[in-house]
């Protein structure tokens, strides 16, 4: 049976093509900085997104991780949704390896108010933790892949410069956020003081991510890579996979949003199915089977039964994400597995 698997972007495996291109790359030690294809990726990924450095590091968790502990001390608070990946999914790392303490905001559709943002920063009380750093998600993963809009980034932005407090941005799909509205990685990272890109994910890498910030700020964050273990010896055969991607796998990801689009509207003629369309802006599509009597668990054993996986995001919420290595028939499949098992009539 053959298995169509949305269940993340990240499960793509390196083409022949990308493979070839790791094979070729020129290496070097990477913890000595001498590995010229990790420090090319650096540079190009710094470059397209406006920034003086970039570091490769293993995973985008631990992109995330070295931001907060670079730009932070322990006991401070970072303001974050409560939907964030940073949150949720990050395994206490800040409370673990920082000492940080979170402060979650309620966003619909996991983007923060500025006003909500603004009630969150601690006053000067020596009661009180100090607020030093916001994190924002975009896309937004658990929110459906919805894209930040530019004019709140620029409210928190002008907010967090007033307060003086820094900015990270987890841009583990910046890359879909900047295909789908236009608006250039350089114009969404300007606001930020550091930003984490992911080539493990749309771009189709096996591995790897970026941070990227200051020249000064990367300084830093590379003795926190280091302690951390993530300082990867010839890590130019992994980097070389994401030189590649930036080439041949960028612009194509407005296919995936595409495919998103055709499984979400397939999904929504499915009378027990809830999905908010609005919400489909990229490769991301999360619906919700309440009605259906099933439980996530059940229906993705059903599912799987048939073929088709896909993830739990909650007690009856599913995700669906579209890449590289799946293709228009496979969505047409994916729609008729689901018409087929949470009951097919139009609305
Ligand atoms: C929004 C977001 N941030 C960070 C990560 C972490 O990336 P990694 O799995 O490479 O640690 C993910 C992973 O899915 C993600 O969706």
């Amino acid at each position: 049976m053959k298995i169509i698997d949305l269940r993340s972007d990240t499960v793509t495996k390196p083409s022949a093509a990308m493979k070839r291109a790791m094979f070729s790359a020129p290496l070097g030690d990477d913890v000595f900085g001498d590995d010229p294809t990790v420090n090319r990726l650096q540079a190009e990924t710094a470059r397209l997104l406006g920034k003086q450095a970039g570091l490769f590091v293993p995973s985008g968790t631990m992109g995330n991780q070295i931001a907060l502990k670079t730009m932070t001390n322990p006991g401070d608070e970072v303001i974050l949704d409560h939907e964030s990946h940073i949150f949720r999914y990050e395994v206490a790392g800040a409370a673990v390896m920082s000492g940080l303490q979170f402060h979650t905001i309620t966003g619909p559709g996991g983007i923060m108010p500025a006003e909500q943002v603004k009630n969150a920063i601690r006053p000067d009380d020596i009661h009180q933790p100090q607020t030093t750093l916001v994190c924002l998600e975009n896309t937004h993963n658990r929110a459906g892949g919805v894209v930040y809009s530019l004019a709140e980034i620029k409210k928190i932005s002008a907010l967090c410069k007033k307060h003086k407090i820094k900015m990270h941005l987890d841009g583990a799909r910046l890359w879909n956020a900047s295909v789908a509205s236009g608006v250039s990685l350089k114009e969404y990272s300007k606001y930020f003081d550091s930003v984490m890109v992911c080539f493990s994910k749309g771009l189709g890498c096996p591995a790897g991510s970026v941070l990227a910030g200051s020249s000064d700020f990367i300084e830093k964050a590379r003795r926190h890579r280091k302690m951390m273990g993530g300082g990867m010896r010839q890590a130019g055969i992994l980097a070389g996979a994401g030189l590649y991607a930036l080439k041949h796998n960028l612009k194509r990801m407005a296919e995936d949003h595409k495919r998103a689009q055709t499984l979400a509207r397939t999904i929504s003629q499915i009378p027990k199915i809830q999905i908010d369309l609005d919400s489909v802006q990229t490769n991301i599509v999360v619906f919700d089977i309440k009605q259906t009597g099933m439980r996530s668990e059940q229906a993705m054993e059903i599912l799987a039964g048939k073929g088709l996986w896909l993830v739990s995001f909650g007690p009856t919420r599913l995700r669906a994400v579209t890449h590289l290595d799946v293709d228009d028939k496979d969505i047409e499949t994916a729609g008729a597995i689901m018409r087929e098992i949470f009951g097919g009539r139009n609305k």
